[in-house]
């Protein structure tokens, strides 16, 4: 355990290192945008979407990490993205985020919107760079990856993926939810950024379909034992752990795992999908996977405690 600590440590700063190296610099009469933009991507967080690109990359036999490292940076900025507006008050109405006040508290609501909107174009401004560069040195399968990595880039966090599970989590707020629509809301308002981060790994790695798609799977795994385990934080934790505010999801009438199946039921159904996430892994071809730290990451991701 103490192995993967320090494993895991080196892998966060790695992933520290390229997001920060591709945030915008603070200047311009429009500074504020960057200002807000970075604040919330600099509060920290856990990285984990990043640090899931990067190991499937090279679990799958990726070595160039100009090639991840752009991809790793947007993902990190699209999930901020979606944190900020997520805490907005429109939405779930939060005050803490990452150990800090949420964006709207320290720049206002319309700031805020405007942060999580610039993150967003931002991130595909780098991944178009990428792309450009890339084509410029004209290796047709290395251009092949990046537009499809790219794809998936703008489909999971769309409509029909993250975007599409916050829909139906705000509009049903308050409102009775069942177990397959509660389902749905984790697969696409969870599930699909964890997707992208993974897919996109394997993609650049040049994974063929087949394998993309059971990566997709394993991906999917994760996400919902990530979101039953967040579920249970809101109401197990407190804000010192996590960081930003518990009991959230009761102020706010939400349904969540925990409310509809109970707090042991909850805890069982993350153990079952992580199973079905190591299940996923092994059949993956990849030599001796439970040796990876990717394994172990998955392993800590859903028994976490912040
Ligand atoms: C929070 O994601 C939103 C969920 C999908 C549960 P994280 O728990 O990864 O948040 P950070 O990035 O570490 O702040
Ligand atoms: C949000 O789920 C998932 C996103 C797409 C941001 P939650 O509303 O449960 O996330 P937290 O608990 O605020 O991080
Ligand atoms: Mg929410
Ligand atoms: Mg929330
Ligand atoms: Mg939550």
């Amino acid at each position: 355990m103490m192995y993967f600590d320090a494993e895991l440590e080196k892998r966060a700063a790695e992933a520290e290192e390229i997001i920060k190296k591709y945030l915008p610099k603070e200047e311009g009469l429009h500074k504020t945008i960057f200002k807000a933009m970075n604040y919330s991507v600099n509060a920290g967080g856990k990285r984990i979407r990043p640090i899931l690109m990067m190991e499937t990359y090279r679990t799958m036999g990726g070595t160039d990490m100009e090639l991840v490292a752009p991809f790793m940076a947007a993902i990190e900025m699209i999930h901020t993205y979606s944190l900020i507006h997520d805490d907005l008050p429109a939405l779930d109405n939060d005050d803490f985020r990452r150990g800090k006040p949420t964006s709207h508290k320290m720049f206002g609501e319309a700031m805020a919107v405007l942060a999580g909107d610039g993150l967003q174009s931002y991130a595909y401004e780098l991944a178009a760079k990428k792309l450009s560069s890339v084509t410029n040195q004209g290796d047709p399968e290395m251009v092949r990856r990046v537009v499809r990595a790219m794809r998936i880039l703008t489909e999971k966090p769309g409509v029909n993926g993250m975007i599409g599970g916050q829909t139906v989590d705000v509009e049903l707020t308050g409102k009775p939810v069942d177990e397959k629509v509660l389902q749905f809301i984790f697969e696409l308002k969870t599930g699909a950024m964890i997707e992208a981060s993974m897919m996109i790994g394997a993609c650049l790695a040049g994974a063929d379909r087949d394998q993309i798609h059971d990566v997709e799977h394993v991906a999917y795994c994760i996400g919902m034992a990530f979101q039953i385990r967040d579920d249970i934080l809101d109401v197990i934790s407190s804000i010192d752990k996590l960081g930003k505010d518990t009991q959230s999801d009761a102020k706010n009438e939400k349904t969540t795992w925990v409310t509809l199946y109970g707090m042991d039921q909850a805890m069982e159904d993350v153990d079952k999908y992580s199973e079905f996430a190591f299940y996923g892994l092994k059949k993956l071809g990849v030599e001796n996977v439970e040796d990876t730290f990717l394994y172990a990451l998955v392993k800590w991701l859903i028994a976490r405690d912040h």
